[in-house]
């Protein structure tokens, strides 16, 4: 039944029909959330070993390094060497922080904004307009941060391959253009993977600014959950070929490795950068937490442990997925209403439905018990211009009320649909 086709008698029928079954979902008084992409009590429990994993003062002794003490600005070795490892970038690129990646992004624009990058003339604040490059639909959290400075959001439509690399170039011959959004594996929401033609693209970009920031957000870097890893380009290495090796910060966590808000993030970046940024850093801080460093290296222990670790993981998050994508391709893709990506990796489902669906049918979600990440947040300014792009967050629910909770978001789907469509 395609819903664009509907007769005003089959109208009449199937909104009756989808009516009734929203009334009673909206009965059952449901409780039901799909709106972050936190990992489930069963990723948490998977991970157990990490609370043991130093026990006694002998073991916090690293290398000659006593983690309980203050000291190694950068990060206990161990700890850069195994995010070196994952990434595959050198050691001395890294800096290993706190808990938490979005923290070391924030600090990254705000150290831009009040002292200026590397290469900057003066700090931001003193630029009369500073642009960002959003590829969107994106990461809300990043947008806000961009936003939070007073910077210019400008919304750049994304690929199947990445970034629309035509526009960025373009973009990038004003000099208050000053820095870039990427995701560039699994992509918060869409899953996209950027292709090897879009990251020399972006490698070899020659932006009119000096400073120009490149934002390289790793953060799914190795959360396969369908089939085997995926290797991905080192970013450094890949600048640095085309003369751009202080153009880019890489950012990584174990936020959905181990336990988010408590595991480790880092930052790479070239050698310079890490000059420039330890001196500033270490205004702030004497030194990060090496206590959780070293019990994430004696946890995950290198690559291929931690990729094993994530095998585990997707045994768990494969199901709900599959769940997602099933339910969908059943109950919407005949009615010719929405649309949506099938990611092999990630934390999301990026759905997008015919304009001007999108905030009415998670208004009807919301009504009916199903919290879901709200409608315009994977835009800038939280505008998305359709109104049509919906993330499905399946990681958190356990398998059965994801059932339900896609039941309930596939139902108002089709009554805002028939709504908008009344003849
Ligand atoms: C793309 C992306 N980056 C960063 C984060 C947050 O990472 P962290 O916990 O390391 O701050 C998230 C969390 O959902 C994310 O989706």
């Amino acid at each position: 039944m395609d819903y664009m086709a509907l007769s005003a008698a089959e109208w009449q029928q199937e909104y009756d029909k989808v009516s009734a079954e929203y009334e009673s979902w909206k009965a059952k008084g449901l409780k039901l959330n799909m709106a972050r992409g936190k990992p489930s009590k069963q990723q948490l429990d998977l991970v157990s070993g990490i609370l043991t994993a130093l026990t006694s003062a002998e073991e916090c002794v690293d290398s000659g390094v006593d983690a309980r003490n203050y000291g190694e600005l950068k990060g206990l070795e161990s700890a850069r060497k195994l995010f070196a490892d994952i990434l595959g970038c050198k050691t001395s690129q890294v800096f290993a922080g706190g808990n938490s990646s979005l923290q070391l992004m924030y600090d990254t624009v705000s150290k831009a904004y009040t002292h200026g990058l590397l290469h900057s003339e003066k700090p931001w604040c003193k630029e009369e307009s500073v642009k960002w490059l959003c590829p969107a639909p994106g990461y809300d959290r990043h947008f806000k941060v961009t936003e939070s400075f007073g910077f210019e959001l400008i919304t750049i439509p994304m690929t199947e391959n990445g970034p629309d690399m035509d526009i960025v170039e373009n973009l990038i011959k004003d000099p208050s253009v000053k820095g870039m959004w990427n995701v560039p594996k699994y992509s918060n929401p869409d899953g996209i993977i950027y292709s090897d033609e879009t990251i020399e693209r972006i490698a070899k970009m020659k932006p009119a600014a000096p400073d120009f920031l490149l934002m390289w957000d790793n953060a799914y870097c190795i959360h396969e959950f369908d089939g085997e890893f995926v290797p991905f380009k080192d970013i450094l290495s890949e600048c640095e070929k085309y003369g751009n090796a202080d153009m880019v910060f890489e950012f990584a966590s174990t936020s959905k490795v181990t336990l988010p808000g408590a595991g480790i993030a880092c930052f790479a970046c070239s050698e310079a950068n890490m000059e420039y940024m330890t001196k500033l850093i270490g205004i702030q801080a004497i030194s990060f937490d090496k206590m959780n460093q070293l019990r994430h290296v004696k946890y995950l222990q290198n690559k291929e442990h931690t990729l094993a670790l994530m095998k585990e993981h997707a045994k768990i998050m494969k199901p709900k997925f599959d769940m997602v994508v099933e339910t969908l391709e059943r109950e919407i893709k005949p009615l010719g209403i929405a649309s949506w990506h099938t990611p092999k990796g990630g934390y999301f489902v990026s759905v997008n439905t015919a304009p001007g669906l999108a905030k009415r049918t998670l208004a009807l979600a919301k009504e009916a018990g199903v919290v879901m990440t709200s409608a315009g947040a994977t835009y800038p300014y939280g505008h998305d211009p359709l109104d049509s792009n919906i993330r499905v967050a399946p990681s958190l629910p356990p398998v059965e009320e994801l059932e339900q909770a896609m039941a309930v978001f596939c139902c108002c789907l089709k009554l805002a649909a028939l709504e908008k469509s009344k003849k």
